[in-house]
């Protein structure tokens, strides 16, 4: 043992032997960081300048943070901390689809027919016309009528509605209720991959450390049933160049679709002309669903 861990060892004890909250969970937690920082810091030795430096970046990221941005989530994301909380808290039995970041776009959609186009902004001219679906389902494959599926996603510019005044607030938003077979399906145009927001801590972290900042093409489902758990997760659109290297690190092999092109329309989807075709079931996991019980 060096000198260095027999000094730091009594310290960590020291400072563990003053967390006694009336929380226990509280303590266990302030306890695991603590432990976890002193490591840190055995390990990469910062001088007291880099110490302080690391403390403005997280001052500065707290001040640039307001109603509309935070820039903490953003860090928590690309540092791919966000899926790892996930990771912990979603485990379930095999067929499931797995979870994934709800990022910071989601807002309030409006209630849709089945199959309504969900694109009304400029972006409906020059886009891929996409028509998607599929069926929320238990994991035994047992459709889930009357599921209620909360659909948004970016344009072809890689925008959200709540960036870009050319699109209506509610465009590229839709909530759907499953029909009596749990199908779901709606109309709207091919999402293009984005970067994360770049004017930022968060972004100058990614170019300090060599990284893009990019997020692969996807459209983002929060699905509800009742007794089940809601499921909040992403589905990749395949072949994207950024597949392998989410700025978010949300991507999961189950949640790649592989858009079909379809060079004609079609009578089934309502599609008058060349389109793609998107079809993505989704298994939720039962309520009282446990690991002793699988
Ligand atoms: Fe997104």
């Amino acid at each position: 043992m060096t000198g260095r861990s027999e000094h730091g060892t009594p310290l960590l004890r020291q400072v563990l032997s003053q967390i006694k909250g009336p929380d226990p969970r509280l303590n266990e937690v302030v306890s695991a960081l603590v432990t976890h920082l002193h490591a840190f810091v055995a390990e990469a030795r910062p001088t007291e300048r880099e110490w302080r430096a690391g403390l403005d970046f997280l001052i500065e990221t707290g001040q640039m943070c307001t109603a509309e941005r935070n820039e903490f989530v953003l860090l928590s994301d690309m540092l791919g901390l966000t899926t790892a909380v996930d990771d912990v808290n979603h485990i379930g039995p095999a067929g499931m689809t797995p979870s994934s970041v709800e990022g910071p776009f989601h807002s309030p959609a409006p209630a849709r027919e089945l199959g309504a186009w969900i694109s009304s902004g400029p972006e409906r001219e020059r886009a891929v016309p996409t028509v998607v679906h599929g069926r929320v389902l238990d994991c035994d494959g047992t459709p889930l009528p009357g599921a209620v599926v909360d659909l948004w996603q970016a344009n072809d510019t890689g925008l959200y509605d709540t960036q870009d005044d050319t699109q209506d607030p509610g465009n590229l938003r839709g909530l759907f209720t499953a029909d009596d077979q749990g199908r779901y399906w709606f109309r709207t145009v091919r999402p293009s991959s984005y970067p994360v927001p770049t004017d930022g801590t968060g972004g100058r972290l990614l170019t300090a450390i060599g990284r893009h900042p990019m997020r692969p093409a996807h459209l983002h489902y929060r699905v509800t049933a009742p007794g089940y758990r809601p499921l909040t997760t992403h589905v990749f659109l395949a072949g994207d160049p950024y597949l392998g290297s989410d700025a978010a690190f949300a991507v999961k092999d189950e949640l790649i679709c592989h858009p079909v092109a379809r060079d004609a329309g079609s009578e089934e989807w309502r599609m008058d002309g060349p389109h793609e075709e998107i079809d993505f079931d989704l298994k939720l996991v039962p309520l009282d669903w446990t690991e002793e019980k699988a």
